[in-house]
């Protein structure tokens, strides 16, 4: 019989090991909030009924949680096992498997979330764990077996002896129960230290003392489960989830020059045949079409869609605009808050002027025209179809250059009148 499941996400923690002020679930990776990856995970595994638990900076943390999901508070950090107990109430008439995942775990895959339920349900256990072999496995709890290999208990590092420190299988922290054995177990749990801090973890070894079965699944590596607990561990995810991005556009038929060098956040769109060369940083929501050509040191900052055969080259900085097919921004400029048509030529170091000390202006460059070289474009204008500026034209504020004329100077004056 297919058992049913339930997620309780533990989401409360303050990540004091961050040494931030931003609650460690906001932290970014890739430029997607820790918490997201993990609420797109439930999503992904197929689990509807999920429980989060948030804390320390409540409602902060709430704005970046899907309109519905059920949200449980736990208002004073007494350990991972209080957690789940403040989230028990929301599962109440549940009955059937709790998988219980850390918000900081934001490189755990759904295959993996479905093999661990797989083996679990299969196998009838009070809990299975995820674990994992680690040449260095300090900061996590490590796993305890008995002579016939049977789990006995995790053991935090805090509170391992020299010998179970030796220890290289670890709890990646991922686990799924059996509800009522959960329940059960939850009520017995004592607090451990002078914090009076409840173990989750400390439910295997009250299952063990029953007779109760916990089993686990073992992972290669640590990559898929890493914890994030502090800006190194959170340099490393990004690292993880960066080879993961590049390796999808890859597969996609994008000629990525040089991997390495070459930062591409989570949602980005890239059309097949775009080159990109070393250097480039491409952020958050930026869809770029087919046949372009990006970098080398290309910056495309948020919200910027480049349709195809667009060419945006060397030191060049994007945001928030649109830029049409065929059209060329080839070296060391600046484009912010602009609709540029199509065919357009933007010549060297041209800068559109859009702050104006208060607020972001919007300009608009229309199809065919020629931007000269060094020209400031101060938003916002228009510079109509076919229209030209001169080498170092000084375009000001509220300027519209109408279809096919041509200005040039300092302010930029008409040259050509446009027919
Ligand atoms: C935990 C595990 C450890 C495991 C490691 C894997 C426990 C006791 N230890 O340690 O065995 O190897 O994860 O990464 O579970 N949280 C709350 N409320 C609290 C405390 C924590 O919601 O009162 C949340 C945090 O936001 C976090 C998660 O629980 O998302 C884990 O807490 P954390 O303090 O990071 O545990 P670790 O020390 O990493
Ligand atoms: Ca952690």
């Amino acid at each position: 019989m297919k058992k049913s499941i339930a997620c309780i996400i533990l989401a409360a923690g303050e990540g004091t090991r961050m040494k931030s002020s931003v609650p460690k679930v906001l932290h970014t990776i890739c430029g997607r909030p820790m918490i997201s990856y993990v609420l797109d995970l439930v999503k992904r595994s197929g689990i509807k009924n999920t429980v989060i638990v948030v804390g320390h900076k409540q409602n902060y943390v709430k704005n970046y949680l899907p309109k519905g999901i059920k949200i449980a508070v736990q208002n004073k950090l007494l350990g991972t096992a209080d957690a789940v107990k403040r989230a028990m109430p929301a599962l109440k008439s549940f009955k059937g498997t709790v998988l219980v995942l850390y918000a900081d775990n934001p490189l755990l895959k759904a295959e993996t979330v479905k093999k661990l339920l797989k083996h679990h349900n299969e196998n009838n256990f009070a809990a299975t764990l995820l674990t994992a072999k680690l040449e260095d496995p300090s900061g996590y709890g490590r796993i305890v077996r008995d002579k016939c290999n049977c789990i006995t208990k995790i053991i935090e590092q805090k509170e391992a002896n020299d010998f179970e420190k030796e220890i290289k299988e670890i709890n990646t922290g991922i686990i799924c129960f059996d509800k009522n054995k959960l329940t059960a177990a939850l009520k017995l749990i004592r607090a451990h230290n002078k914090k009076k801090e409840y173990y989750l973890t400390d439910a295997v070894e009250i299952f063990y003392q029953k007779g109760d079965i916990v089993g686990a699944l073992k992972i290669k590596g640590i990559n898929e489960a890493l914890g994030v607990n502090s800006q190194g561990e959170l340099a490393r995810a990004n690292k993880v989830m960066q080879r993961r991005i590049l390796r999808k556009h890859l597969e996609n038929g994008i000629r990525i020059k040089d991997p390495q060098s070459t930062f591409i956040d989570w949602d980005v769109e890239i059309g097949q045949d775009t080159e990109i060369y070393p250097f480039t940083v491409i952020e958050r929501g930026a869809k770029i079409g087919k046949r372009c050509h990006i970098g080398p040191f290309c910056h495309l900052r948020e919200n910027v869609k480049l349709g195809n055969d667009v060419t945006a080259g060397n030191f060049l900085e994007i945001v928030r605009s649109q830029i049409g097919d065929g059209t060329f921004i080839k070296h060391f400029s600046y484009v912010g808050d602009t609709f540029v048509g199509k065919s357009v030529n933007i010549g060297a170091g041209t800068v559109t002027a859009n702050f104006d000390g208060k607020k972001k202006n919007r300009s608009i460059i229309k199809d065919g025209s020629f931007i000269g070289s060094d020209t400031v474009l101060v938003s916002p204008v228009k510079v109509g179809r076919n229209a030209r500026t001169g080498a170092g034209s000084i375009v000001t504020k509220n300027s519209v250059i109408s279809d096919g004329t041509t200005v040039a100077g300092v302010p930029a004056k008409i040259l050509k009148r446009g027919k």
